[in-house]
């Protein structure tokens, strides 16, 4: 049977199909953090197109862990009306919407005017001080509050791709000889804090998810986490690359990336849904991570920034106009230099 158009469920929020969209910031898209028409526009095209829920890009928690100035914000009561509207133009096209709250930690942009902080004296940043620590807790808390009423089905924890949670949680980064750092219990302290908070500000159904790496330290270590996550009462694991890329070792029949490998190997050890990722496009990969039970959900990122009716071509068999994997991704500073979506623009010009 073919499991990629049916449905399964993330706490208790009913999941349409097993596509969703992974967070990817469209930087040029707002204006100090608000949400925007073009960042509507952006996400509805995506919602109506058919796919189970997205993931919206990661969102600043303070204005000192942003990567820009341009990223979404999160830390303030302001941003509330526009992520409704946004929460509002999903959700009318049956959509579930989660978004990514995220501290860039040592990859916060450098203005001259702020201090880098991180887990520990790492590369430019300084270490937190036990105080800052609560603070930035907090902070993910108020997040939680405010996606909470905005409408949002629930938050992802950015704790994967080298950002703050990943100084903490990788042996690489973090120095720290108090509670934060040293032994496995240390090093998750915060995302353990983290869940606690913002679950017991929010009501039972609201999700709570973790981006997290199938690398931290090493696969074995990443599966600790994982199945420490889920004991904390973690929602969904949604796994990626962890504080850098160091790879894993797959098997060499596996047929695809390390990291979706990563996923299928994290899936093993817990029982809450498990989102995989990197460069899954092709019908044949997604029906066979699916329906073999390796993954529950698949995250199709760049697939649908080339096509934003990715999930629709798929469902109907349609041509579906496959990401080109330019390296770098314009979506990184421009999506309308894409070359995909220029076609797609072209196209609608010459009709
Ligand atoms: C333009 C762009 C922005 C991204 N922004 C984020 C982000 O905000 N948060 C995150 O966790 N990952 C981010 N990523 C990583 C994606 O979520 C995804 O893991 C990655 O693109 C691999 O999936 P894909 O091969 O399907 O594109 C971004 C990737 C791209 C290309
Ligand atoms: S810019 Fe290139 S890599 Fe990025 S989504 Fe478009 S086709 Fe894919």
């Amino acid at each position: 049977m073919n499991k990629v158009f049916t449905s399964k469920n993330i706490n208790n929020h009913e999941i349409k199909n097993r596509i969703i969209l992974p967070p990817m910031v469209t930087f040029n898209f707002s204006e100090n953090g608000y949400v925007n028409d073009r960042k509507i526009d952006h996400y509805k095209q995506i919602a109506e197109n058919g796919i189970g829920m997205i993931i919206v890009e990661a969102t600043a928690i303070h204005p000192n862990g942003r990567l820009s100035d341009d990223q979404l914000g999160i830390w303030d009561d302001k941003f509330i009306p526009g992520l409704k509207e946004l929460v509002d133009v999903v959700h009318e096209a049956d959509c579930k919407i989660v978004i990514q709250i995220h501290h860039a930690g040592s990859k916060t942009k450098v203005t001259g005017l702020n201090e880098i902080v991180s887990a520990s004296d790492y590369k430019h940043a300084r270490a937190l001080k036990l105080d800052e620590i609560k603070e930035i807790i907090n902070d993910f808390k108020s997040a939680g509050i405010r996606a909470e009423k905005a409408g949002f089905d629930g938050v992802e924890v950015h704790g994967a791709h080298g950002y703050l949670l990943t100084q903490f949680f990788s042996e690489k980064s973090n120095e720290r000889t108090d509670e934060y750092g040293g032994s496995f219990e240390n090093r998750i302290r915060i995302a353990k804090e983290i869940y606690s908070v913002i679950n017991a500000s929010t009501p039972d159904n609201f999700i709570i998810g973790m981006r997290m790496g199938c690398n931290e330290n090493s696969l074995d270590e990443s599966k600790k986490f994982a199945q420490t996550f889920e004991n904390l009462g973690y929602d969904y694991l949604s796994v990626s690359t962890g504080l850098d890329a160091t790879e894993i070792d797959k098997p060499e029949d596996f047929p695809y990336h390390w990291i979706v490998y990563g996923g299928t190997e994290i899936k093993k050890v817990v029982d809450i849904p498990v989102i995989g990722v990197y460069k899954i496009k092709e019908r044949e990969q997604i029906e066979y991570l699916i329906n073999n039970n390796l993954l529950d959900f698949v995250a199709v990122g760049r697939g649908q920034l080339a096509d934003y009716n990715f999930t629709k071509h798929l469902k109907e068999n349609g041509e579906i106009l496959y990401c080109l994997e330019c390296n770098p991704c314009q979506w990184r500073y421009d999506g309308s230099k894409c070359p995909r979506q220029i076609e797609v623009a072209k196209k609608k010009a010459n009709r």
